[in-house]
């Protein structure tokens, strides 16, 4: 079955939930775009992320959902929010949501926790998530180590549960390929920063659309919170820090703020401009309708084309 016709959307499509980044309001103009909006809880405290829960609910009658960042220091009261406000779908980051899936359950939502290892599905699949996004090392953001070529089909093998493919999506090829894997549909990140709709400033919209294949670099690795990010001299500096050998507190220091001075102020040097591989495949800014109407098109243009090569 598709992602579309499980979550009840036009498309199969999950936009990633990024923190301070898909507010209410982002998040309403991808459902009502088709595919599946989600308002990013990372960087928002517990009354920011109940007003845009309610900003996007008077926005959109389509379904909507709430990324919930495990590692948040609010995560019990962020996640009793989204319970209590009965968000229809929760993704979640950066670790094992299993303590809150009873809550969320039964105020009705379905959970799909973001898994970047054949373990943590398991986890998950066994404490009764709805479905996991296996999301590979190609994405922008907090990553893992495994490809999402690699990691999709072990996770599929290994759980009975849907599985959304997350990483290096950004094309019909792309999504056709994702489909092959066994995913029931897609989640996306990088190709939504250059849509209209996304709230980001102009100078990283610019910055992600002139990016090459290898202009992302995953700062973080040595200490255990690896980032994709674009190249910058914020990013060069902070991977030549880590090589040296500096500790966890100088890091968080340098970085301090770094998301925020990208998103909110367009600061492509000390800013943090997360982004993933296929940013180097983008190359301008778009209605959120149009690249999803495209992205499936392609899938299905390419599909085709392969099926006439095949009878040929
Ligand atoms: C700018 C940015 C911020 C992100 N923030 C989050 C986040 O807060 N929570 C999360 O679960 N994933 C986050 N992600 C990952 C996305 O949800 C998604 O899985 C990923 O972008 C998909 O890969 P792609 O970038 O190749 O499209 C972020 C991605 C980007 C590009």
């Amino acid at each position: 079955m598709k992602l579309n016709q499980i979550l009840g959307t036009e498309f199969p499509f999950l936009q990633g939930g990024m923190a301070n980044i898909a507010t209410g309001e982002f998040a309403a103009a991808v459902s009502n775009a088709g595919a599946m909006g989600l308002i990013g809880a990372g960087g928002m405290d517990v009354d920011t992320l109940r007003e845009n829960i309610r900003k996007c609910r008077a926005l959109t009658d389509k379904p909507f959902g709430v990324n919930i960042m495990l590692m948040h220091p609010q995560v019990k009261g962020l996640a009793q929010v989204a319970a209590e406000e009965h968000v229809g779908f929760i993704t979640t980051g950066a670790g094992n949501p299993a303590p809150f899936l009873p809550m969320w359950k039964e105020s009705g939502a379905k959970v799909f926790p973001v898994v970047a290892a054949v373990a943590l599905a398991k986890l998950v699949a066994k404490a009764g998530a709805d479905g996991v996004i296996a999301e590979g090392t190609e994405s922008g953001g907090h990553v893992g180590e495994l490809t999402t070529m690699a990691l999709v089909p072990q996770v599929r093998d290994a759980v009975d549960i849907p599985v959304v493919a997350a990483g290096g999506i950004a094309s019909g090829e792309q999504m056709l390929a994702a489909f092959a894997l066994g995913a029931c549909g897609a989640q996306l990140g990088t190709c939504l920063l250059v849509s209209q709709e996304c709230p980001i400033h102009e100078n990283y919209k610019q910055a992600v659309l002139k990016a090459r294949d290898s202009s992302t670099i995953v700062t973080g690795r040595i200490g255990g919170t690896p980032v994709r990010i674009l190249k910058n001299p914020m990013a060069r500096e902070y991977v030549a820090r880590e090589k040296a050998g500096a500790d966890k507190l100088e890091l968080e220091e340098f970085t301090l703020g770094s998301l925020r001075r990208a998103v909110f102020d367009g600061d492509v040097k000390t800013g943090s401009l997360m982004a993933g591989q296929v940013a180097g495949q983008l190359t301008e800014i778009r209605p959120l309708r149009a690249i999803f109407e495209d992205l499936y098109a392609g899938y299905q243009a390419r599909l085709a084309a392969l099926n006439q090569e095949e009878q040929a």
